[in-house]
């Protein structure tokens, strides 16, 4: 392997930092599994960390250089509380034997609290049998209904200001700021999609996603063999996954994608019933039956309290196979759940 030097597209000097230590990556998803996160330090008393993020590219150097010029120029002219703060990106060209590769690296601050996936699995229990709550779950609406207000707020501005489609809205992808607070902040937006061509919706090629919260819009990008091309992905593309994540915030895991079936005579996607007999587990098999045989996630079990109908009312409004049935982030953040929850 040789490579060239590092090419500071967006300088920072955070780049030049001593490494502290790297982030541990095991729990990460496998989507890009050669990323790593470092954080960084001058002055240890100073206390002022920075995360860099290395990855190599998934598509070709020349229109991978472009895209993310494109986007990085257009995403470090915003600030917002609830979305990650680029600081700089440099780009090193590999040779691996006759390939050529890109490796990227992306400054932004260190954001202490831990991602969401991680708040799910420490602070949601599931309801333990014979407990005689008939297998309830018991939400932290104030929690969640906090956390639930700043991902819409933070893609509302990703929607309509900076004009991005995230594409992989997920747990793991929400950072708390600090320990201890709530505010979230979306993280991971490499791989987001410009959507600034005037019209509603956009074509992509390179959107990566995470099966059991992906939109099935947004499945047919993953050119699954045999499937034929997908809608083209919008805003609302991230409104489905915004659903998932209600899900795993109420539940502790990420959601189970069922086979579901719709009552011949329903006017609603959401009148009908779950077959709860075929659960799908591989990715491939998610993929294929979310795109073609109208597979779910599986709703939580929520409780007959008000906060907790509103919540999955709020759940089914993000998940409508119809892209145009679904609301966007400026719409929902004003859905009755948030107006009912602290
Ligand atoms: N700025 C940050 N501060 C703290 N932790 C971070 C930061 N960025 C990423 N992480 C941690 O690293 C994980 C992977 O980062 P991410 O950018 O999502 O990489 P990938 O593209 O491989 O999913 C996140 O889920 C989060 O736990
Ligand atoms: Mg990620």
């Amino acid at each position: 392997m040789s490579s060239t030097h590092w090419e500071p597209l967006f300088p920072h000097d955070a780049f030049s930092r001593t490494v502290m230590a790297k982030l541990d990556c095991k729990r990460r998803s496998a989507t890009r599994p050669h990323t790593e996160i470092f954080v960084t330090y001058d002055d240890p008393k100073q206390d002022e960390k920075f995360v860099i993020k290395e990855c190599y590219s998934k598509i070709d150097a020349i229109t991978f250089k472009e895209t993310m010029a494109k986007k990085f120029e257009h995403l470090m002219q915003w600030n917002h509380s609830n979305v990650i703060k680029y600081f700089g990106l440099e780009l090193q060209q590999v040779k691996v034997l006759f390939d050529s590769k890109l490796i990227y690296r992306i400054a932004s601050p260190y954001y202490t609290g831990g991602d969401l996936k991680m708040w799910a699995e420490k602070n949601v229990t599931p309801p333990m049998t014979g407990s005689g709550n008939h297998g309830e779950l018991h939400v932290r609406h104030d929690a969640v209904g906090a956390f639930l207000r700043d991902l819409l707020t933070g893609l509302d501005f990703l929607h309509t200001s900076v004009k991005l489609v995230h594409c992989d809205i997920k747990p793991a992808n929400l950072m708390l700021k600090q320990e201890g607070h709530r505010q979230v902040i979306i993280i991971d937006l490499d791989d987001a999609v410009l959507n600034d061509v005037g019209g509603e919706q956009s074509e992509t090629d390179n959107a990566c996603c995470t099966p059991c919260y992906a939109a099935p819009e947004l499945i047919d990008c993953t050119a699954l063999e045999g499937i034929a091309k997908a809608p083209p992905i919008s805003c609302k593309t991230d409104i489905w996954s915004v659903g998932c994540v209600a899900i795993q915030l109420c539940t502790g895991a990420a959601p189970v994608v069922c086979q579901w079936q719709k009552a011949k005579d329903a006017t609603n996607e959401w009148e009908g019933s779950y077959s709860f007999g075929k659960q799908l587990k591989t990715k491939e098999n998610i993929l294929y039956q979310v795109a073609r045989l109208k597979a779910k996630p599986k709703l939580p079990d929520l409780g007959d309290d008000k906060l907790d109908q509103l919540l999955l009312s709020f759940i089914k409004s993000c998940l409508y196979f119809d892209m145009d049935s679904r609301k966007t982030a400026a719409e929902l953040q004003i859905d009755d759940y948030f107006t009912q929850v602290n």
